[in-house]
């Protein structure tokens, strides 16, 4: 059989291969704790799955839903962009319903690129943005994101001949995986780059209700002019615990929604209504246990970033997102680190070089994984001697 070469061209996306690594090591009989995948143990808040009880009832719900979703979701969507960061979007042809955040950003790429053209793509990053583009036989121009700039972007960095070409730029605050937070300032000057240089603007603001110490994110949406050369992504899976039921958003300016829905349209058939009943009732509904999740993150990335300090690993406390991002001792690449970690105490960290080249000498732990999980895995962190790197 003849594949085609881009299947050549992808890693192995990294979480499957951390699950593979995981199912074996409790196959043999290993007591893992996994600090790996962003997916909150926390269950979906009972209003949300009570309405998924009654939507299931609905024999219009068995039906195909329609690509661009329900009319009263893209109420809802337009209801919670006023509410939480006040701005208007008009339902009809600025909010497109999306089966999860991933699935508008690897579409999103069919929308703006052709073979040969360039995106810009920070690095570390969600790997998605990279490989949509790969997928659209563009290339990706990696703009690096150091600790030292705070890991927001240099716009300086980004060569004049390039911003002239490319078509796209991605975006991602609050950021996995360095959790790095952006001020309204920062989305503005980005925006004021991409308006400049006509470059359609892609923010992903998935993390952006997961904020510590009543931080509040801003979103790519409020800033003047931000309509007329971008999108925002969001997504339900974080905020609401709904990972598993794949529901988010894409708002913004009109012509990117609609070429992004007419590519959906020819590949897939929307959201499953009563998920997206379910998202209605998250939206519309009391927002406290947005509030109830972060309080528990909050006592999480607490009891993780002390644990990491007391091995010594200079850490930054993350003022938002569900990743505590740290530095990794000398000598050591992430892969070896985290496989280390693995080997010697039980324990499934994120490599930073799965985020790309920028993110090597770091590793990512989620904060994904319930409270009893997370003291014994820091019990075990804080008992373990680092060894020295092989060769050191
Ligand atoms: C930065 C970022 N964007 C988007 C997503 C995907 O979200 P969804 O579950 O809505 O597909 C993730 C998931 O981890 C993410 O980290």
């Amino acid at each position: 059989m003849k594949f085609s070469s881009r299947l050549d061209k992808l890693a192995p996306y990294p979480f499957v291969e951390i699950s593979r690594i995981i199912a074996e090591k409790r196959a043999a009989g290993a007591d893992v704790v996994t600090f790996g995948i962003g997916d909150p143990d926390i269950p979906t808040p009972a209003p949300i799955i009570d309405r998924l009880l009654r939507a299931s009832q609905d024999p219009p719900n068995h039906r195909y839903p329609e690509t661009d979703g329900l009319p009263e979701l893209r109420r809802a969507i337009a209801y919670w962009y006023e509410k939480r960061f006040s701005v208007q979007l008009d339902p009809d042809t600025e909010v497109l319903p999306l089966i999860g955040a991933k699935e508008g950003i690897g579409h999103a790429a069919l929308c703006f690129l052709d073979p040969g053209d360039v995106a810009l793509i920070p690095d570390p990053a969600y790997p998605v943005y990279g490989v949509g583009t790969m997928f659209a036989g563009a290339e990706s121009h990696i703009m690096p994101l150091y600790e030292k700039n705070g890991w927001l972007l240099d716009l300086d960095a980004i060569p004049d001949g390039v911003a002239t070409s490319a078509k796209v730029m991605w975006l991602n605050y609050p950021n996995n995986p360095t959790s790095a937070t952006a001020t309204a300032e920062d989305l503005a000057g980005v925006t004021a780059y991409c308006r400049q240089h006509d470059i359609a603007l892609l923010h992903d603001a998935a993390y952006s209700e997961v904020g510590y110490e009543g931080y509040r994110a801003a979103s790519s949406m409020q800033v003047e002019g931000a309509k007329e050369v971008g999108i925002e992504f969001h997504s339900l899976s974080k905020t609401y615990n709904m990972t598993g039921w794949r529901i988010g958003m894409a708002v913004g300016n009109a012509d990117m929604i609609k070429a992004l829905f007419q590519i959906k349209a020819n590949l897939d058939s929307g959201i499953p209504q009563a998920v997206q009943e379910m998202a209605m009732e998250a939206l519309t509904g009391p927002q406290d246990c947005v509030a109830d999740n972060v309080a528990i993150y909050q006592q999480r990335r607490d009891r993780v970033v002390k644990a990491l300090s007391s091995m010594g690993l200079q850490v930054a406390v993350p003022q938002a997102s569900l990743y505590v991002w740290t530095p990794i001792p000398e000598g050591y690449t992430s892969a070896e680190f985290a496989a280390r970690l693995l080997e010697d105490i039980d324990i499934v960290v994120t490599p930073g070089s799965s985020y790309g080249k920028y993110g090597e000498g770091y590793i990512r732990l989620s904060l994904t994984t319930p409270d009893e999980q997370v003291e014994k895995g820091c019990q075990r962190l804080e008992s373990w001697r680092i060894p020295p790197p092989k060769g050191g």
